[in-house]
């Protein structure tokens, strides 16, 4: 396994659930972070806490689905804290409704964020990455990305798009030692998902959970990498 120390992480929707407990995993590893969220208050509020147990941290505000605030996020972390090592695409947004119901807006927001966001701050990161010869991408996907489901037909398609242009990018950029992998998560508990009823963290994937997976996936040595996982609670019955 190799070290993470002293990389270089940009973690876009940084500020809560998955993307903030991939974070905090990172941190204790001695990684430097980079957060990319829409909202000011959360990022500081992660800031904060990062801080507290010792993390280098810069965060940056900007809607990943406008392409030059998210061009200019990354700037500003590269400026900040040097060459991204470590991209993680997490930003992503719930659509939800029939496919009937659902307003073409609606729909064209969920492409906006959850496929053209990834495009945008990818192709920020990339040309550094493919500079230095090295780098990991993980992109986060969902079951919903490989079963379409009633209700989710929207959010389906945008995790359907994220498999294909992960897998395209993977085979451009394997050339250059960049790892790309994408992930497929069932259900996390996490402000996404949390619904009416609290549910059993003991029976539900947590997000400490996906971000243990993923730390550990980028310890595996450069040679070798996790081209897709899906990460499903054992017994949420
Ligand atoms: N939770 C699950 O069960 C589950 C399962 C499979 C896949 N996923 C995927 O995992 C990812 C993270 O989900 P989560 O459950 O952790 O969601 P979450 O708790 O709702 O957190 C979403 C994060 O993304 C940020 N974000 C949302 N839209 C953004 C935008 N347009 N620009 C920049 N940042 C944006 C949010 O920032 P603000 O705080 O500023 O809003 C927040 O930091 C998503 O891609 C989701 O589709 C989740």
């Amino acid at each position: 396994m190799q070290s993470l120390e002293g990389k270089t992480a940009l973690i876009t929707g940084g500020s809560r659930g998955i993307g903030l407990a991939t974070a905090k995993e990172l941190a204790k590893e001695g990684v430097r972070l980079g957060l990319i969220g829409r909202s000011e208050e959360h990022l500081a509020s992660a800031e904060k806490e990062l801080k507290d147990i010792g993390a280098t941290i810069v965060t940056a505000a900007a809607d990943v689905a406008d392409e030059n605030a998210a061009h200019k996020a990354v700037k500003t972390v590269e400026q900040e804290l040097g060459g991204i090592d470590i991209l993680i695409n997490n930003a992503g947004i719930a659509i939800r409704g029939t496919f009937a119901e659902i307003p073409a807006d609606d729909w064209r927001r969920g492409f906006d964020v959850n496929v053209m966001g990834i495009v945008h701050v990818t192709q920020a990161a990339l040309p550094g990455m493919i500079e230095r010869n090295r780098g990991d991408i993980i992109n986060i996907s969902s079951m919903s990305g490989l079963k379409g489901t009633k209700g989710s037909s929207a959010y389906s398609a945008t995790k359907f798009a994220v498999i294909g242009m992960s897998e395209g990018l993977m085979q451009e950029v394997r050339p250059h030692n960049i790892r790309v992998s994408v992930l497929t998560p069932s259900l996390v508990e996490t402000d996404l998902t949390r619904g009416d009823a609290q549910r059993d963290p003991e029976k539900y994937t947590q997000a400490e959970d996906l971000a243990e997976f993923m730390v550990s996936q980028l310890k595996l040595e450069q040679r070798t990498f996790v081209k897709t996982a899906a990460i499903w609670a054992t017994n949420p019955f």
